[in-house]
């Protein structure tokens, strides 16, 4: 699958995310669209890797994104928790911006290996 529309650029303000719901090759995705503090889109995935709440339902701070449940952030460039309980990354998608909409693949999550 391709990057397909989440979401057009005004539906997401600074610091602050959105949740939607892509269609990826083995079902629905949940995805985070979040615009950092510098205006900067992401797209990551909408579950926390530690206890499966949504992440876009916490803060925006910077470049992170704190869990509402117990705090962990996660760098919105690389998905990588930077503070406990989380241990694992969440998956970060490719997002693109053609005109005022907003692309996202789930189906090719970035790697930073
Ligand atoms: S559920 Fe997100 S840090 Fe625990």
């Amino acid at each position: 699958m391709t990057a397909q529309h989440a979401c057009m650029t005004t539906d997401v303000q600074p610091s602050s995310a959105l949740r939607v719901e892509l269609e990826g090759a083995s079902g629905p995705v949940e995805v985070a669209i979040v615009r950092d503090a510098d205006g900067e889109l992401h797209a990551i995935s909408d579950v926390c890797s530690h206890g499966a709440v949504p992440l876009s339902e916490g803060e925006v701070d910077g470049c992170f994104i704190e869990c509402w449940l117990h705090g962990s952030t996660f760098d919105l460039r690389t998905g990588q928790p930077n503070q406990l309980p989380a241990v694992r990354p969440v998956p970060v998608y490719p997002v693109s911006v053609d005109g005022e909409r907003v692309l996202v693949d789930v189906d090719a999550p970035l790697s930073f290996s």
